[in-house]
């Protein structure tokens, strides 16, 4: 099986990493039409953006049926958990065409914590040891606390836009969250609670493409999650990424594959779970240890900012090798340069913040490299002509270089000339990775 030799494109999702998406897929010569649901002002200039909320599966089949899509290729993580590969699977109507993601079960390597945690004990795939309680195993709960030294990981099970783990010092802080947690603080999410050893190390996230059965590495990268310099202050959907990451060196990585990539495959084909897109692993090096802190049904963000730059082969080829089974066959191709990201943001982000301002200093066509920086749009969109802000993170400026100082300063010099109203971003992305 094999894609028609040119092919219409339909991108789930509205962020820095859908643009990024955007971006690689305009590039490939295979692409007739791209269409992004919703999309922002960014994906606009590589495609055209629809009005459909790529939860909406019902929208999504007449638009797929309507505009001979043949490709859906899904950003966030919601549409996968809620289903929308199976979605597709199951419907005669459309079950021919490739959606990029795994199945629902699958995706709750994202979707649930303790079926990841689960997964990965069966597969012997280091990570932190951990147990998981419910309301009516509170008081276990507390006594597990007892056991613990600080600090104290808490972890509601489901979907909590990120905000669902919780690192405390005190091991009454800890008693008292884990009650609130299991008592709805974070909805139906934390009905479930996973409470984890502490794992203490730098981390890095590891992005594979697979078919089920065969997998390709694809850039390791790091994201800073914190507001603050120095990463301090309130997590964040990121601050900016660094692809390649040094200490991630060809050793490393090769613990990686073998310890860690290898054992997911194979788990997922032992446990009969179908998956054909991405897995973004997300961990820690412990003292050159390699251990998973979470698995992402999805790519990273603001990771594929830098990752999707890095990737010169054509990325439909690497989706059909995901959609087809012959991802064997695809022959990746990875620019050794450095890229870096940094990501400007809204005044008071992540907390509340005001959106509506005009955006100046920005190019309106699908960015180039040989630009010098490639402006990926998050919380963007555009009204009567002005591109405005209508996000938290709002762009993510993409730059390459021989290192991570060459290339995070053109960053920064892009940066300059662009204005709008409450601009903010952090000015040492990638310095704890700097050779002094
Ligand atoms: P998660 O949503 O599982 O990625 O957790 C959010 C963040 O909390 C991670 O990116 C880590 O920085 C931190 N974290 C999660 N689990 C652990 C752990 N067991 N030990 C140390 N830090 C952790
Ligand atoms: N950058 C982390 C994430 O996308 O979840």
């Amino acid at each position: 099986m094999k894609f028609p030799d040119s092919i219409n494109v339909l991108l789930l999702g509205s962020g820095g990493r859908e643009h990024a998406f955007a971006w690689s897929i305009a590039r490939s010569k295979r692409v007739a039409k791209l269409y992004i649901a919703p999309g922002n002002a960014g994906t606009a200039s590589c495609g055209t953006n629809v009005d459909i909320n790529p939860n909406n599966f019902g929208s999504v089949k007449q638009f797929v049926i309507s505009n001979n899509i043949n490709l859906v290729v899904v950003g966030p993580e919601e549409p996968l958990v809620k289903g929308i590969y199976n979605f597709f699977a199951e419907d005669g109507e459309i079950s021919n065409i490739p959606v990029i993601g795994p199945s629902t079960e699958g995706a709750r390597l994202e979707g649930s914590k303790d079926f990841a945690k689960a997964f990965m004990t069966r597969h012997n795939i280091p990570t932190a040891a951990y147990r998981s309680f419910t309301k009516k195993s509170l008081d276990e709960g507390l006594a597990f606390l007892e056991t613990l030294k600080a600090p104290y990981v808490l972890k509601a099970d489901g979907l909590a836009a990120g905000k669902g783990v919780l690192i405390l010092d005190s091991i009454d802080e800890a008693k008292t969250e884990l009650a609130n947690m299991l008592n709805g603080k974070f909805g139906a999410a934390s009905n479930t609670v996973v409470i984890e050893e502490y794992l203490s190390g730098i981390e890095c996230s590891v992005f594979v493409a697979t078919d089920g059965t065969s997998f390709k590495i694809l850039p390791v990268a790091k994201d800073y999650k914190r507001i603050g310099v120095g990463d301090t202050g309130p997590n964040t959907g990121g601050m900016g990424a660094v692809s390649p990451v040094p200490f991630a060196d060809e050793q490393f990585m090769e613990k990686v594959t073998k310890t860690i990539v290898e054992p997911t495959i194979a788990g997922l084909k032992a446990d009969k779970i179908i998956y054909k897109g991405f897995i973004f692993i997300g961990l820690m090096n412990v003292d050159g240890t390699p251990k998973v802190v979470e698995y992402n049904v999805r790519m990273g963000d603001p990771e594929t900012e830098v990752v999707l730059p890095r990737i010169e082969s054509d990325i439909i080829g690497l989706f059909e090798g995901i959609a087809y089974g012959k991802l064997d066959k695809y022959d990746l191709q990875i620019s050794p340069n450095t890229a870096v990201t940094v990501v400007c943001v809204s005044e008071g982000y992540p907390g509340s913040y005001e959106k509506g301002f005009e955006i100046k200093g920005l190019s309106m066509s699908c960015p180039t490299t040989d630009e010098g920086s490639i402006v990926f749009h998050a919380g963007t969109t555009s009204k009567a002509g002005k591109i405005l802000t209508s996000g938290g993170r709002v762009l993510a400026v993409t730059s390459f270089g021989k290192s991570i100082a060459d290339a995070v300063n053109k960053s920064f010099n892009t940066i300059q000339d662009i204005e709008y109203q409450g601009k903010y971003y952090r000015s040492d992305i990638g310095k704890d990775l700097m050779k002094r």
